[in-house]
């Protein structure tokens, strides 16, 4: 069993750009306690809600919570796209952007080098954004900004830095993407 992803900077970062940007049909890839599907509900350019995680305990709170505050939307479990056919407008990812440790986890484990799993996100997104359509990711300074911006490009996405927050040990960054 995994635990849930608590609620730490990282989501609360990313829930100020959620509030900020996500319209039409969403997606919140990685739902963990599912913050960022909840909070999208409250954002009136928002039609319909999308939330997944490969974590099993993730997707039966994430859909206890929404029954609970009566917020209508679908969950499933899947490892990123493996179950997902539906195209969005806003695709939501706070990832696991850490370089692997032992013993790994999967709410932190982002690769090898961090950014692995992001790259793989990214790779597969392309075909699930609608025209116009945008990805909200969160990543850190750990993850490796520069590796990042090289994946962005190479995979024809245009990106802009739209927040960030300084902590002890890393720098964490959300950039709003879209496809060229
Ligand atoms: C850093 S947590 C973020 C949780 C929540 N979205 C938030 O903002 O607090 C990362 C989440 O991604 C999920 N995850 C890890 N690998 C995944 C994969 N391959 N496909 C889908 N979700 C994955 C984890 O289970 C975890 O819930």
């Amino acid at each position: 069993m995994n635990s849930i992803y608590e609620p730490r900077e990282d989501s609360f970062l990313m829930e100020k750009s959620v509030i900020k940007y996500a319209f039409g049909k969403v997606l919140d890839m990685g739902t963990g306690s599912g913050i960022q599907a909840i909070t999208s509900a409250k954002n009136k350019k928002v039609t319909s809600i999308f939330a997944s995680d490969i974590n099993k305990e993730a997707v039966t709170n994430t859909l206890e919570v929404a029954i609970s505050e009566g917020i209508p939307l679908t969950v499933i479990q899947s490892d990123l796209f493996k179950n997902i056919k539906e195209k969005f407008d806003t695709i939501i990812f706070n990832p696991p952007y850490l370089p692997t440790q032992e013993p790994k986890e999967l709410a932190l484990d982002g690769g090898e080098k961090g950014h692995e799993l992001i790259e793989k996100f990214l790779k597969q997104a392309k075909t699930h954004l609608n025209k116009n359509g945008i990805i909200l990711l969160l990543f850190s300074s750990l993850t490796n900004k520069q590796k990042i911006d090289e994946i962005l490009n190479t995979n024809n996405y245009q990106f802009k830095e739209i927040d960030k927050l300084k902590l002890d040990f890393e720098e964490l960054y959300i950039y709003k993407i879209n496809k060229k």
